[in-house]
């Protein structure tokens, strides 16, 4: 099982280029399933979700074949329609798979995914997405087996903001019979980057990026081509690492608006921050002030970089409250920031982080989930001495090469097989 060994105290330099985004070709690579024939997408990232899902695809009909930078999916109607626990519980965006189903083929077969590690994580308003459809919705067996003659339009009105909720309801409304409209929609632009390649397809949306988005349901769709919009995630994380070594950065292949929560907030913590059309720039710092945070849906604070941002407030002058309004678990990384000996205290939904600069020493740790993992490679890279960083897997589900990306700008870092 593969770590990662950082060397602290290196200041990162340089640029670096961010890839695809993970959160965006997810759905989007789901969404092949609408339409037999070939589709081709640009800016696919390697990453092991997108791996899971080519498996996934394959099991629903659709092969896929890289071709230089170009993911090829070509879909055609599929012997099952069913997304095993095995496929779902190594990947909980396999949910994303209904929806298509179901509009093309009136049939889809989706373990329950279980829990993981930072919440319970359910699919209710998915389901119930499919109910308002028209779909007759029945569960045994840990599955959820939903059945339609053809759906049909509906207003929908989610309780809470849900990305993959809203994913899935756009993919089955374009090709429901009638109008839907979908209230208090996600506005993440990975939702918006879907929009655009279902519109490529010749689905009927507008307001994707608004919370009202309303959806002409069409007879079918064809293949399309599309580019994968840039990873903000990774943009985020990227930034960060600069700014925690106190170096300058210059992140590139990224969309500033899509990080402006997160760039405000570093600002307010005293770093300069300049952007350019597709980069942003983080200038070395000698100490920043400790700025309070809390998650919450698009164009707030992403969830996705909360952990990340800890680190860098474990290092700030003063005391930081970081709130998780998203996910009711999402602080697995404090207590290996505390093994670090990061001075945080976690509470329900809030942790209070008291910064102390240069009072991180490695030590092994062990990664959690996705973004825990990267947020303890940024922990040590300002940590004193070596920080083994176990469990790495979690790490590849979402960032490509992270730690040839971070060698690329000066960080004594390394992968351990
Ligand atoms: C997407 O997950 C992302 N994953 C997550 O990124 C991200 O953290 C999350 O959106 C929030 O931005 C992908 O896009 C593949 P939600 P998703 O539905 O769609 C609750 C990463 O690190 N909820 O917006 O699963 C849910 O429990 C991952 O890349 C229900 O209650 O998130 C959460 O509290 C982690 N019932 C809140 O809504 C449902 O049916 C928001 O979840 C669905 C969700």
């Amino acid at each position: 099982m593969d770590s990662i060994i950082v060397r602290g105290g290196h200041r990162l330099s340089g640029t670096v280029a961010t890839s695809g985004s993970k959160n965006a070709a997810l759905p989007i690579l789901f969404a092949s399933l609408l339409a037999d024939g070939e589709h081709r997408f640009d800016n696919v990232p390697y990453l092991r979700d997108i791996d899971s899902t080519q498996q996934l695809l394959a099991s629903l009909g659709a092969e896929s074949r890289r071709e230089g930078d170009t993911l090829v999916v070509n879909t055609r109607a599929p012997g099952a329609h069913v997304a095993d626990y095995e496929t779902v519980r190594k990947m909980r965006a396999s949910i994303l798979c209904l929806g298509p189903l179901l509009a093309r083929y009136g049939e889809a077969r989706v373990s329950l995914p279980g829990g993981c590690a930072i919440g319970s994580r359910p699919i209710d308003l998915h389901i119930e997405t499919m109910r308002r459809l028209g779909a007759e919705i029945t569960s045994d067996g840990g599955y959820v087996t939903a059945r339609a003659q053809r759906l049909h339009g509906a207003n929908i009105l989610f309780e809470k903001v849900t990305v993959g909720g809203t994913e899935n309801a756009l993919m089955a409304a374009s090709l429901a019979h009638g109008t839907t409209v979908i209230e208090n929609a996600a506005k993440e632009p990975e939702v918006v980057d879907l929009a655009r390649y279902l519109q490529a397809m010749g689905a009927k949306i507008s307001g994707a990026g608004t919370s009202v988005i309303t959806i002409e349901g069409v007879d079918s769709l064809q293949p399309a081509s599309h580019r994968v919009v840039p990873d903000r995630i990774e943009a985020g994380t990227l930034l960060l690492a600069g700014a925690i070594t106190g170096g300058q950065v210059t992140v590139e292949n990224c969309i500033p608006v899509h990080l402006q929560a997160m760039i405000d907030k570093m600002r307010d913590a005293g770093f300069r921050i300049d952007t350019g059309e597709t980069s942003i720039t983080v200038q070395g710092n000698d100490g920043w002030k400790a700025v309070d945070i809390a998650t919450a849906p698009y164009p707030g604070f992403p969830t996705d970089l909360q952990a990340q941002f800890m680190a860098l407030m474990t290092q700030a002058k003063g005391t930081a409250v970081v709130t998780e309004h998203i996910f009711e678990n999402r602080f697995m990384h404090v207590q290996e920031l505390v093994r670090l000996g990061a001075d945080i205290t976690p509470m329900t939904q809030v942790a209070v982080v008291r910064g102390k600069r240069g009072k991180l020493d490695g030590a092994p740790v062990m990664a959690t989930d996705l973004r825990a993992s990267a947020c303890l490679v940024l922990a040590g890279l300002v940590a004193d001495g070596e920080t083994h960083i176990s469990r790495i897997y979690h790490l590849d589900r979402g960032y490509e090469h992270l730690e040839r990306k971070l060698a690329g700008l000066g960080a004594d870092i390394e992968r351990a097989h």
